[in-house]
């Protein structure tokens, strides 16, 4: 290499450097935790689970990215896990109040405990189409707090409820109804407008930013403005790498709830680079 060449690529060294510098301080300065939840609903069998951490965990270690896997494979994911020496925690969709009784069908928080489950999701929108109840939300939330799993309490308006310009109140009354009487940690939000679940259809950043404002300002009502700005307030609803590469910058949006893209491994992994 002649003395010129290696002048000018010291000198693209510096510049590069220092353009990453300066773009890291233009990141929004963010104090809250940050989390990319895969939920996969009732999809999976044993062999494509060891495939895709197989391949997942490759590309991605951290304990800010949460699995939750259907019930029966709590275990499988979560012996594989350790198996790979992986960080990454582990979640569940549902669970139930009540420590242990004649509840056919359900599982214990104990029961998640047991597999090393860290999280779980509390009032899915496809759980409250199924005819879960407000008390029931309630009851779920204050057993999980209880017990020290960290819920994700998911809230979201119908098409109907964004159409008419009442998505706030629908959600505040989800979230008053939901937490009131609970202490306020530990807890994780998940907005998912119900008519961007699953269909490709999001709302803009704004919109989002305008709800998270919201949820913000209903959890000072509800406890103290600490625990409003503590609290790490996520989204859900068809998000793509794309999209999560334009939720990173924005202050308000802490985290992403994922469906459909994080059923195949590498378009989680896009997911997770484009977001943490
Ligand atoms: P989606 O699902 O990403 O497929 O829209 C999100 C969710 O239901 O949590």
């Amino acid at each position: 290499m002649t003395k010129a060449a290696a002048i000018e690529g010291y000198i693209k060294g510096m510049v590069q450097a220092a353009v990453e510098e300066y773009l890291k301080q233009q990141e929004p300065a963010k104090s809250r935790k940050r989390y990319v939840i895969a939920n996969w609903k009732m999809n999976k069998d044993r062999a494509s689970i060891e495939a895709y951490l197989k391949d997942f965990t490759q590309g991605v270690q951290s304990e800010q990215v949460i699995l939750c896997p259907a019930a029966p494979y709590l275990s499988t994911v979560s012996s594989l896990l350790q198996e790979l020496n992986s960080s990454i925690k582990l979640g569940a969709q549902n669970v139930h109040h009540a420590d242990q009784g004649s509840f056919t069908g359900e599982v214990s928080a104990d029961m998640l405990i047991d597999f090393h489950c860290e999280y779980v999701l509390i009032g899915h929108s496809e759980r409250r189409q199924q005819g879960e109840c407000d008390s029931s939300i309630h009851h779920k939330l204050a057993q999980s707090k209880n017990k020290g799993l960290i819920p994700i309490l998911c809230v979201g308006e119908q098409l109907a409820d964004y159409e008419q310009a009442r998505s706030l109140e629908v959600i505040t009354q989800q979230l008053v109804h939901a937490l009131h009487g609970l202490p306020p940690q530990p807890l994780i939000i998940a907005y998912e407008p119900v008519w961007a679940i699953g269909t490709g259809r999001t709302p803009t950043v704004a919109e989002i930013e305008h709800i998270h404002q919201g949820i913000r300002y209903a959890l000072t009502e509800l406890y103290d403005e600490l625990t409003a700005s503590q609290t790490s307030i996520l989204y859900g609803g068809s998000v793509q790498a794309d999209s999560a590469e334009k939720f990173k910058h924005s202050m308000e949006i802490d985290g992403l709830l994922v469906g459909g893209a994080s059923l195949q491994a590498d378009r989680f992994t896009e997911i997770v680079r484009a977001f943490l």
